[in-house]
């Protein structure tokens, strides 16, 4: 058996710090070199090998790759919803060549495999709201969004024609306390918690009755991890599989905040990415993963909660 080394790109990020812990668990912390444009996250910073990376620099890239003898990548680079709506032709320039930059390494270097993220941002206006499935109407009006439907039909191309074995899911909005969010518009469920553990107020910038796909982190690595390990044989999705855990609107989790900070007030003032909200399904059907690869959530909105205010409070 091959010995896996793993390059994950973006890892000073929400997800890839956690994601690179997880991964030095399983591999070594020898195994998993994290890289990112931004300086080392203090989180990573001694448990392993660390390199400085631009992936819009395919030489670069592909130098680095060859010198650590790299098996997988793990591509988490990338510009949100928010942010891309901020400078369209930057969000595009990256997410998708940063996505071909290593689709092209990963066929010429012939690695084991690539996990690439997509979005429930793919779905628009004209998918269904309720319980969302795999294969539906998808009509992105973010800039992030037609970037991550047309980066999935890139990542099935190079699995069909050249035998890339690259996965994905479309991760809903991700909550999580070890690492600040890159600029989504799910970032509020995040912001909600810290304002309410120092301030016991919080200003949402959607409305209270917005309902969203959620998920907490511990979740999301999780499904990565174990699409991941999956046999090839039994990914039948090579775009990107829908998943989901959780769906609520912001007066939902302001309520359950409230039972453990009685105290606490929200306030309301909706600004430009109540459109991107109201673009985006509700809830998700992730019944395809499941029957695939055996997907299935463990966090709901009440253990989140806990968990998040737990952990917060003993890192303040
Ligand atoms: P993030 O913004 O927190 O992290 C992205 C990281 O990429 C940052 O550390 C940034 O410095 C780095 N980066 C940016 N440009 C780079 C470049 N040119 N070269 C190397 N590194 C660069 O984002 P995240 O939330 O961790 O998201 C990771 C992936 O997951 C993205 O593809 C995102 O679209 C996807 N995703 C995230 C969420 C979520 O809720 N966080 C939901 C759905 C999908
Ligand atoms: N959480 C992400 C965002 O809001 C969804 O991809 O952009």
């Amino acid at each position: 058996m091959t010995k896996e080394k793993i390059l994950v790109i973006g890892a000073s990020g929400q997800i890839g710090v956690e994601l690179t812990q997880a991964l030095r668990k399983m591999y070594g912390n020898a195994n998993v070199v994290a890289s990112d444009l931004r300086e080392e996250n203090e989180l990573l910073k001694g448990t392993g090998p660390y390199v400085s990376l631009d992936v819009m620099n395919k030489e670069m890239l592909h130098v680095q790759v060859i010198r650590q003898n790299i098996t997988q990548i793990y591509l988490l680079a990338a510009i949100l919803s928010a942010t891309g709506e901020k400078n369209p032709g930057l969000a595009w320039h990256l997410n998708m060549q940063g996505l071909l930059n290593v689709l092209d390494i990963a066929r010429e270097e012939k690695l084991q495999k690539v996990y690439w993220p997509s979005s429930i941002a793919v779905f628009g206006p004209t998918s269904p709201k309720q319980n969302c499935p795999q294969q539906t109407i998808i009509e992105p009006i973010t800039v992030y969004g037609i970037s991550k439907y047309a980066g999935e039909f890139w990542c099935n191309y190079f699995n069909r024609r050249f035998g890339v074995d690259v996965r994905s899911l479309r991760y809903p909005g991700l909550i999580s306390y070890k690492s600040a969010p890159g600029g989504g518009t799910t970032d509020y469920a995040i912001e909600i918690f810290h304002e309410a553990l120092e301030n016991k107020k919080y200003k949402c910038f959607l409305k209270e009755d917005t309902y969203l796909p959620m998920m907490y982190m511990p979740d999301a690595i999780r499904a990565t991890i174990e699409l991941m390990e999956a046999p090839a044989n039994k990914i039948s999705i090579r775009t990107s599989y829908n998943i989901s855990a959780i769906s609520f609107s912001p007066n939902e989790i302001a309520t359950e905040i409230k039972k453990h900070i009685p105290g606490f007030k929200i306030s309301y003032s909706p600004d430009y990415r109540q459109a991107i909200a109201d673009s985006w399904p509700q809830s998700i059907d992730d019944s395809t993963a499941s029957a695939d690869w055996g997907w299935k959530p463990e966090y709901d909105l009440q253990k989140t909660t806990k968990d998040m205010l737990l952990n917060l409070k003993n890192a303040g």
